[in-house]
């Protein structure tokens, strides 16, 4: 049984508000659990972007799992991998949920689009959704290869993505939860809260709701709690701060070609050592190496 995936159970099931918190590799996921947050969103945008590519499925899900193997390895906390659409059809759900519960992973977010899917805030030709019954089937493909009682399967609809409204939204949310979905995720781009208010006036409550904030980020999260939501991700605060920080810093250093500026400005290199744990190697050296232990 793996501890992560009761963990991130508990914690979507729970009352109290649980802000899963973006990370995309070993450093960010080990620096979101030392910032105190309780869970981690693998995110499919922020994964891809660490890597030098679109979020449209152009990492295969091996590589993807690659990533996520390092940040499992980095954090004791409970990750939930942005799954995409599950990387085909309900088939390869199933390969993708019992390798993750196989290696102990919390959980996994599928989402009703085609794949290959798009970032759901990119421009370009409108994508579509596929059909309710064959995402419940995604979804209850996904429930019936699970390794592990306690593997989360969160099924995410795009229906106010794609401009379908809260009817749409309501029902399908109600197929996925019926298929057996541990939680939903209603994903809405609009600047304010609207939609998401919309639709927590008739959700019957059968399974917790996920709300991701991006574009509606001035709302507090007491707004949410109000609403009936006690689970929020921020999805791309740390790929996000890493790019600024590097576009700041590469820019100062390229115009200056002086090292000394950015003194104050980055980690040291003992702080380096501290977040890759090189002091457990230390005190390895001493107990399996004795005759060179220094
Ligand atoms: C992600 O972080 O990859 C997500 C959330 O899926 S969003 O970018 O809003 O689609
Ligand atoms: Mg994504």
């Amino acid at each position: 049984m793996s501890a992560k995936a009761a963990q991130l159970r508990t914690l979507l099931n729970s009352q109290e508000m649980c802000v899963i918190m973006e990370a995309h590799n070993g450093l960010s996921a080990r620096l979101v659990e030392e910032a105190g947050f309780q869970a981690i969103w693998a995110s499919g945008l922020a994964i891809s972007c660490s890597l030098g590519v679109r979020d449209c499925n152009e990492a295969s899900w091996t590589q993807v799992l690659e990533v996520l193997e390092f940040m499992e390895d980095a954090t004791d906390l409970p990750i939930l991998l942005d799954g995409d659409t599950g990387y085909g059809n309900f088939n390869n759900v199933r390969r993708l949920v019992k390798k993750l519960s196989w290696r102990g992973s919390a959980g996994v977010c599928l989402e009703d689009k085609v794949f290959p899917k798009k970032n759901s805030f990119a421009n370009g030709q409108p994508e579509d959704l596929v059909d309710v019954n064959e995402f419940a089937g995604k979804i209850r493909a996904a429930k019936d290869s699970q390794r592990d009682d306690n593997f989360v399967v969160v099924a995410r609809t795009e229906a106010y993505i794609v401009g379908r409204g809260t009817d749409e939204a309501i029902d399908r949310a109600s197929r996925y939860a019926e298929a057996g979905a541990d939680a939903i995720l209603v994903h809405s781009k609009r600047s304010d809260s609207n939609e998401i208010e919309a639709f927590m006036a008739r959700w019957n409550g059968c399974a917790p709701i996920i709300v991701v904030p991006t574009t509606y980020s001035h709302v507090p999260l007491r707004q949410f709690s109000v609403l009936g939501i006690s689970n929020v991700i921020f999805a791309n605060h740390a790929i996000r701060t890493v790019a600024h920080a590097l576009e700041k810093n590469l820019r100062l250093l390229r115009t200056t070609l002086d090292l000394s500026v950015l003194e104050g400005k980055v980690a040291t290199v003992e702080e380096l050592f501290r977040l890759q744990n090189m002091f457990e190697l230390e005190a390895a050296e001493k107990r399996y190496l004795p005759g060179k232990a220094i």
